[in-house]
């Protein structure tokens, strides 16, 4: 166990704020070492859905479990069962290499297995929940390993029973993802259609999908490694159909996407454009010029300045059109 360690590599955002303690889990024989008591503790993955406000009190636990094995299969399907701390697009290289379809949609998005039921990663017309079958988790309190069934995830749009009744109770251990050997191809998404028609691809592949997606996402998104960001800074808020069709009167062009009858979803990326922050800049924080949903740090920015540019934003989406945003990345 390391003492006072900067988070700077350890978070997309390259924010630069101590740890107290810090330690790498290679192995579940650690955990109960970790469990004691009194100890307040935060699960590290690829820190790519933090933004962190200030030195970090306790430990941080840096997952790197590793490990990708075949679990089970029959004709239609196999089992992969990956360790918590393996990257996941790593997981997505392997699918896709194997010819296994459901997760290539969900290529290059940044994080680790462990992270991805807590929020239910999506993009491009695919969330994680339909491809997961099990989820291991070590419970603190009880220390012991739980396996949770899809159902009892408890899964929603970039939600999941991790970030409510077990949320900071739990250390996801590994993750079971069932997937096709006859891919059910999503394209449905006009970006990924529109790509795979500029590759010249006429038979859709998991792998050509996936680097439709990758294309896609380099095209609009910036890369950690040179902009720090965590991705889409906000949700995509979920109105009631009746308000939406109010705010069309003034805004005829609003996009939206029907989840339930009802109600409607509005892009917040649009929102945000709409008041002008895309492209946004001031001193080391800004707000992305190809992705407004997008917040960023192009040097040496303090994650209270980001928060409190998020809380600037909040307030002018919901002045302009009484639509409360809600944050997707999580605050330590
Ligand atoms: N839009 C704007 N201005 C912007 C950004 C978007 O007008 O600055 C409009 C676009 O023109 C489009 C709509 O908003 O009509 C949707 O944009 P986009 O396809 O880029 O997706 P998004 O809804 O902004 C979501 C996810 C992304 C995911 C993409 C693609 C959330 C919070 N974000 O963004 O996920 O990659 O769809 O499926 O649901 C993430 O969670 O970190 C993330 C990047």
């Amino acid at each position: 166990m390391q003492q006072n360690v900067s988070l700077k590599p350890y978070n997309t955002f390259g924010i630069d704020v101590d740890a107290e303690y810090f330690t790498a889990l290679h192995n579940i024989s650690q955990l109960p070492a970790l469990s004691a008591a009194g100890i307040t503790r935060h699960v590290l993955g690829g820190g790519s859905n933090i933004l962190l406000t200030g030195p970090v009190k306790g430990i941080v636990i840096h997952n790197q479990l590793k490990g990708i094995t075949v679990e089970k299969e029959d004709i239609d399907y196999m089992w992969l069962r990956a360790q918590s701390g393996e990257l996941w697009h790593d997981v997505v290289m392997y699918a896709i290499e194997a010819g296994l379809g459901g997760i290539e949609n969900l290529a290059l998005i940044p994080g680790t297995v462990g992270a991805a039921p807590i929020q239910n990663i999506g993009a491009y017309g695919v969330e994680v929940k339909d491809t997961i079958e099990t989820v291991d988790a070590w419970l603190w309190d009880e220390q012991k390993v739980q396996t949770f069934t899809n159902t009892e995830c408890c899964f929603g749009y970039r939600d999941s029973v991790f970030k409510h009744s077990l949320k900071d109770k739990t250390l996801i251990t590994a993750v079971v993802f069932k997937l096709s050997k006859h891919p059910v191809y999503n394209t449905s998404y006009g970006a990924i259609s529109d790509e795979l028609a500029s590759l010249g691809v006429t038979e859709p592949t998991v792998k050509a999908i996936a680097h439709a997606v990758m294309n896609i996402r380099r095209s609009k998104l910036p890369d950690p490694k040179v902009i720090g960001n965590a991705g889409s800074f906000f949700k995509n808020p979920t109105i009631p159909t009746t308000q939406y069709e109010t705010l069309l009167v003034h805004h005829p062009d609003m996009p939206h996407y029907a989840v339930s009858p009802g109600q409607v979803k509005v892009p917040a990326g649009w929102l945000i454009e709409r008041c002008g922050w895309k492209g946004y800049k001031k001193g080391f924080i800004g707000v992305h010029a190809r992705q407004a949903l997008v917040l960023v740090n192009y040097g040496n920015a303090r994650g209270v300045d980001i928060w409190q540019l998020s809380g600037e934003i909040v307030a002018s989406v919901h002045e302009r059109f009484g639509i409360e945003l809600e944050r997707e990345v999580g605050v330590w």
